[in-house]
């Protein structure tokens, strides 16, 4: 099959480190006082790729992603030799997508260039707020000042670019995020996302919350902070296309979409998860292996020099798995589920009535093409919607 018809396969990179620990994030980042053997990391990458290429071979990759953690920490030739083994072992589609996460410091743009030279072509930058207080509270390290020079440098040196901001903050009012918003969207290209705070369970927020010292919005001012949000961003071009995702129309994140749209991805590094499809082929809905990996970086290090890979879980879904899954993830997509490959997976009937219900309460729509969405009322409560039809 050449790259242009070939079902998307994309490969999700996790790098660990951070440079300090933000007190809302619960990612799978650490922070070490020592500089990290990026070449050691390099190699147990590129045997893990080797490993996973062994058992999906063949494949044509349509996007690559380094996430973390902070990837923007690794030297480009890290991320060269990353690549260089993903083409060794599968082959990367012409204008693959490939994106690389970064925090927007100075040090970090300073890399751009290099990264762009290794064949990264997409950034996202984690801007998280253009006020500096919120800054310092979120615990980051740059003001909005710099985070807005490392967009300008992004948009200057990569074909595309993104930056995460986050809202409902402590005390945060509609009036002000709507000013913010729409600051931001005079520096925004094609994509933004934007996600509302969450209170991680084990995290420095978490204390603070349960000390009543967070005082984040309720539910009335939450959903007051996202209507604008959604607002804005129509107007502006950028409808949601995925409950925290706006984009220009084919301006969307390919690679997330391989996640919401069902399809096949490898996860490599500490705490990866991937979803392969050993025995059916690039077959989607055949057969599907939900994979993980150890999540500690040094643990996950000896187990890959030790075994070849740094799994821990190679589970094969069930069929009712399987759909459950896809009406989750499908449905925080504002194009929705085609309900026909739920009901051929799930091996019965989507209820009619359940469907009725949600349909009269608006949250619901289904199109002439089969699909069924959330609607823009919906998406406050998706999951609620998730469990009503998947139960
Ligand atoms: C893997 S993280 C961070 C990437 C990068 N290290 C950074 O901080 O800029 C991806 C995004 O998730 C979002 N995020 C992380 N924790 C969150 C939380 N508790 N609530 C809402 N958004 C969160 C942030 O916007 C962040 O940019
Ligand atoms: S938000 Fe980003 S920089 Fe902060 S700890 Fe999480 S992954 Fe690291």
């Amino acid at each position: 099959m050449s790259g242009a018809d070939a079902k998307p396969f994309g490969v999700y990179l996790h790098w660990p480190f951070c440079l300090s620990k933000c007190p809302y994030c619960d990612f799978n980042s650490h922070v070490r006082r020592d500089a990290i053997d990026e070449a050691r990391f390099a190699r147990a990458f590129a045997a893990e790729i080797a490993a996973n290429a062994a058992r999906v071979p063949g494949r044509v990759v349509s996007s690559i992603f380094f996430g973390g953690g902070t990837p923007s920490l690794m030297k480009p030739a890290t991320v060269a030799a990353i690549l260089d083994a993903i083409a060794a072992h599968w082959s990367i589609a012409p204008g693959a997508e490939i994106t690389l996460e970064a925090n927007p410091t100075s040090v970090e743009a300073a890399r751009f260039r290099g990264y762009r030279d290794a064949g990264v072509n997409r950034v996202s930058l984690g801007v998280q707020a253009l006020d500096d207080r919120a800054l310092a509270e979120l615990g980051r390290t740059h003001s909005a000042r710099e985070a807005l020079d490392a967009v300008g440098i992004a948009r200057s040196i990569f074909p595309r670019y993104s930056f995460d901001l986050i809202y409902a903050r402590p005390r945060q009012q509609p009036s002000e995020w709507a000013a913010e918003l729409r600051r931001a969207l005079t520096e925004a290209g094609e994509h933004l996302s934007l996600y509302q705070l969450t209170v991680e369970p084990d995290t420095p927020f978490a204390a603070l919350h349960k000390a009543g010292k967070l005082d984040i919005p309720g539910e009335d001012r939450a959903r007051a902070l996202y209507d604008v949000t959604q607002e804005i961003c129509a107007d502006h071009g950028l409808p949601a296309y995925e409950i925290s995702n706006h984009a220009r129309p084919g301006g969307e994140c390919r690679h997330n979409l391989v996640y919401w749209r069902g399809d096949e991805y490898a996860g490599i590094g500490p705490g990866a998860h991937g979803r392969l499809n050993i025995a059916g082929g690039d077959n989607t809905d055949a057969e599907r292996h939900a994979i993980a990996t150890e999540k500690r970086p040094e643990a996950w290090l000896a187990r890959v020099e030790e075994r070849g890979d740094g799994i821990v879980t190679d589970d094969v879904l069930t069929r009712e798995e399987m759909a459950d899954e896809f009406l989750l993830m499908g449905l925080r997509l504002a194009e929705g589920i085609e309900i026909a490959r739920y009901e051929k997976l799930a091996g019965r009937k989507l209820d009619p009535a359940r469907i009725a219900a949600l349909h009269e309460h608006g949250l619901v729509e289904t199109t002439a093409g089969g699909r069924l969405r959330v609607t823009l009322p919906g998406f406050p409560v998706l999951d609620a919607v998730v469990a009503d039809l998947a139960a």
